[in-house]
Order: C-alpha cells, then structure tokens, then sequence
C-alpha cells in the first residue's frame, strides 16, 4: 500500500500528466450536457485536486461552450486550460479568444487522419491533409506557445502516413502531440508499440510531450493508457467516472490509481490528491445524470464491500487480505458516526468536511435546515444522505424560477391515480389537478398542464440512497428539446416529491438553456 508523500518522485521523466476532459469529451455523451455553473464547480474541484490540464469546452460549438472555456480560464489557479478546435483557422481564432484569461492556455487542435476519416468525413486526399496540418498548427503557433495537435483516429491510421503527419505537426511547433484511439479500437500492445514507433521516427517528438487518449469501446482504455505511458507517453487523457461518447474515456480515477498503487511495476506518478476523487466522482454523476455502475473500479459502490463471510473474516484480521488501496485514499471516510435530529451544526460541520464539502456559511446553513427536515422525515442521517442533501441543494436554488409549493397524490389499487400540484412560476402561484397512468404519470402530466412545454421525457431514473423503508430516493430526469439535452437531479424521502422536484429543476435548467441558445451545437467526433 503506497500513501501520497510515497508517491513524489522527484525525477520528472517519471510525471505523467493529467489531461482531464470531462468537460468536453464527457460533456459531448448524449444526455450530459452542463451548465455553465456545473462546469465551473467541476472544473474548480479538478483544479484543486491536481490536474495538470482541463479541456474545458469546444469554443466554436456553441457560445455556451465558449463562455465556459473564457469562465473556467479566468478562475484556474494551477492547471493549464485548454479549448479544442478543428483544423480551420476560425475553430482556431474561436479558441484563442475563449482562452485570453488563462494564466496557462493551450489550443487543442485536430483533423482525421486514418483513410476512413480523410475520404469519407473531410473528403480530402492524404496530401491535402497534411498542408491543412502544416497551415493549422502553425497558425495556432502564432497566437499561443502551447499547442497540442492530435490526429483523430490515429490508431487506425496508416503507420508511414501518420509518421508523416507526426513529423510536421513537430516540425511547424506543437509542444503536445496527442494520439487519440477515438473509436477505442487498440489493444495495449498495439498502443505501446505505436508511440515506440513514432518516437523512433519522428525527429523531434522527444522534445515533445506524447499524450494518449483512449476510448473504452473493447473495455481496454485504461489498459492502453498505461501502455502508452510504459512505451513513452506522459500525458494520460481521461475523464471522470470514464464520462464520454458511447462506452465512454480513460477514466482518470483508474489510471492515476492504478499507477499509485502499481508504482513498483509502472514507476511513474500524478499530482492528483486522490482523496478528492470520490468527491468528483459524486459531483460529475449528479450533474451529468449518469449513475456510476455499482462495481465501478475504484469509485463503484461496491468497490469496497465486502459481503461474502471469507472476505469479511479476513478483513477484520488485516485489511490487507482482500483490500489493495485503502478507502480514505480515493476520499471515502469509513465510519459508524451516523447523524440524527439532536446532531448539531458542529457535528454536521465536521461530518461534511470529512466527506470533502466545505461549504461557506450560506450553504451550510441551508444545508443545517434541509439536514433538520430529513432528520425528522428519517431516523438516522447516513453519509450517503448527506452527499445526497449538498447535491440536491447545489442543484435547486432559491431563485429558479418554476418552484414546488405542494403536492398531493392519490394512487393505489383503485385507480384513477391523481396529483394536485401546486407551482410557483415566476412569482405567481398556480395550481392544477389531473390524471395520470400511475403518480409519476398524473404528476408529470400537472407539470406539463401549469408549464406546456414540447421537451420530451429521455429519462426518469430513481435510486435509493441507503437501505430501509425510510430511504430518500434520488431522482433524475432527461429531457430533450429541439436537440438540447437538460437532466435535473433532487433527493427526498417522498419518492413523488423528488421525482416532481427532478423534472422541475430540468425544466428550470432548460428555460436557461433556451435562452443562451446558439445554432445547432458543433460535435468533435470522439
Ligand atoms: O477521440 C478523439 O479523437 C478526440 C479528439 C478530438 C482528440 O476526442
Ligand atoms: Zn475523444
């Protein structure tokens, strides 16, 4: 077991960086979108816990993109901030002006380099795709001194070829080149063996950083991260909790634990403090509305359980025998402290720091009420309940403009189920009774008669947040409009009150995105 101090090692041919990309490539997951405000939380808790660089949005896809990259550059105290661009010299000029007030920026730019992408997505022959090479990075050069090239599909592209156009990204000044496995097709030999192979042809490329940037369709990216790193590489791309197209990226948290606890085999090592990775694991999944799978490598719920009778014997003799990493190293606090309604401010003060929020003093006093309300509503207030407290308070706020007032449900054996709604819509109230298929239903229908709205119903997911009858349940809803994508999240002990909640705050959510709504968004492939 290594512990962080164990970890820094003072040879920098052993650093690998970390390249987080939750807030682009993540974010590019249909249903993941995110505000302005989450994104500005998650990259602030990125910034703290020690990634090196943030991809923080696509400028030229949206001017909510753009807004995000310029925010997130203002406040970044450490990590570089990076904005992506395709080859053309406005995506370029786009990210550029996104990134004036990064201490640190770089731009991001790529184009298609395997013979699927150069004839069937740019229609351009291999000799015109190296000048759009040549012309590109060499512009970006002239606005920014950190640039990173990547060649899209690179795996899948052929060895001379993409030697080739490796050597005049080099050559017309990238200082990052990225080989991106966009469709998750490389196995880790394969992987190793493609930067073996450049550094070996490439003249140059050692003067460079080699980032590797893996999609997890086999199920092998974080295998082929860390055998690019063996072969050279020393920037790992990935997201939190794996976020990201289809079967989704690197997931961060495996990768930097993984060289953390393997350092004896892979001696190499991050500046991530990895005690904030259960925080950020829980923050990227409530606002992106994708739960994390129960036996998710280091952040799943059950990556810590141990139910079988062997395993729990051996643990009660030493950890040791079934444990590889300790809990509190990725930021869970084991512990039987559990709160109830004569815990007071101190006890919650000092419980939630220990699960990693440290709240102003606004928030916590909102969070000391709320805690109060479940107290009552449920005996005992778990660690999981008060996770799920801060998020649902993150997500709601006081100044949303379509608020609950009151909800009444009748449903059982003897239908028609029915719901009695009460809406404070900007500033006035409204009520309205109906039917429905069930209480979801009835209720759902009562939101659209008080709000009509076109959005469809994506997803409607709920989930217990601890054991027992008394349980709060955490409710995410999807919503979809015109191709904008908005998921509203809420925790309550009322199954039917957290779901109208959820589909209330997706309503709010997607009233700003109307609003800041720019022409169809613009997606880089992978
Ligand atoms: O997967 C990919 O190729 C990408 C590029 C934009 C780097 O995300
Ligand atoms: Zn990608």
């Amino acid at each position: 077991m290594t512990s962080q101090a164990e970890n820094t090692n003072p040879n920098p041919q052993d650093r690998v960086m970390i390249f987080d990309t939750t807030l682009r490539d993540g974010e590019q997951s249909p249903g993941a979108t995110m505000t302005l405000d989450e994104k500005i939380k998650i990259a602030t808790l990125l910034d703290d816990m020690g990634v090196d660089i943030i991809e923080a949005g696509f400028p030229i896809a949206s001017d909510g993109d753009f807004e995000a990259v310029s925010e997130i550059s203002k406040l970044a105290k450490n990590a570089v901030i990076c904005g992506l661009a395709r080859a053309s010299k406005g995506d370029i000029e786009r990210a550029w002006g996104a990134l004036q007030h990064a201490k640190k920026p770089r731009i991001h730019t790529f184009i298609g380099t395997s013979p699927l992408h150069r004839e069937h997505q740019l229609s351009m022959s291999e000799a015109q795709v190296l000048d759009k090479i040549r012309e590109t990075v060499t512009f970006a050069r002239s606005l920014c001194e950190n640039v990173q090239w990547s060649p899209m599909d690179a795996t899948r592209t052929e060895h001379d070829y993409l030697i080739e156009a490796v050597a005049i990204a080099v050559d017309c000044g990238a200082t990052t080149i990225n080989i991106p496995d966009t469709v998750g097709y490389t196995a880790p030999r394969e992987s190793a063996q493609i930067i073996e192979m450049l550094l070996e042809r490439v003249p140059g490329l050692d003067q460079c950083v080699i980032a590797t940037h893996c999609h997890n369709d086999l199920g092998m990216a974080t295998a082929n991260a860390l055998a690019a790193v063996e072969a050279g590489a020393r920037q790992i791309e990935c997201t939190i909790n794996g976020l990201g197209e289809r079967a989704g990226n690197t997931a961060l948290e495996e990768v930097v634990m993984a060289l953390k606890i393997r350092n004896d085999i892979m001696p190499f090592h991050t500046g991530i403090d990895t005690t904030k990775i259960m925080q950020a694991s829980r923050m990227v999944s409530t606002v992106s509305g994708f739960p994390v799978q129960f036996n998710k490598a280091i952040v799943g719920k059950n990556a810590f359980a141990h139910e079988s009778g062997i395993h729990q014997d051996g643990m009660l003799k030493h950890a040791g025998t079934f444990e590889i990493m300790r809990p509190e190293d990725v930021g869970l606090t084991e512990s039987n402290l559990v709160l109830g309604k004569h815990s007071g401010r101190a006890a919650l003060k000092d419980k939630l720091q220990q699960l990693g929020f440290d709240l102003g003093d606004n928030a916590f006093q909102e969070a000391f009420v709320r805690f109060k309300a479940l107290a009552d509503a449920k005996k005992e207030v778990h660690d999981d309940d008060l996770i799920a407290l801060v998020d649902d308070a993150r997500t709601s706020a006081t100044h949303d403009r379509i608020q609950l007032k009151s909800l009444r449900i009748v449903c059982g054996t003897d239908g028609p189920q029915e719901a009695a709604l009460e809406l404070e819509i900007e500033g006035q109230v409204h009520n309205h009774t109906t039917s429905g298929d069930g209480p979801v239903d009835a209720a759902f229908n009562a939101i659209k008669a008080l709000v009509p709205h076109t959005a469809q119903l994506k997803l409607y997911q709920v989930h217990a947040v601890t054991d027992g009858t008394d349980a709060q349940a955490e409710v995410s809803v999807r919503l979809e409009e015109d191709g904008k994508i908005v998921t509203g999240y809420a925790a309550n002990t009322d199954t039917m009150v957290a779901s109208v909640r959820a589909y209330v705050n997706a309503l709010n959510k997607l009233m700003v995105r109307r609003e800041k709504s720019a022409p169809a968004p613009i997606k880089a492939a992978g």
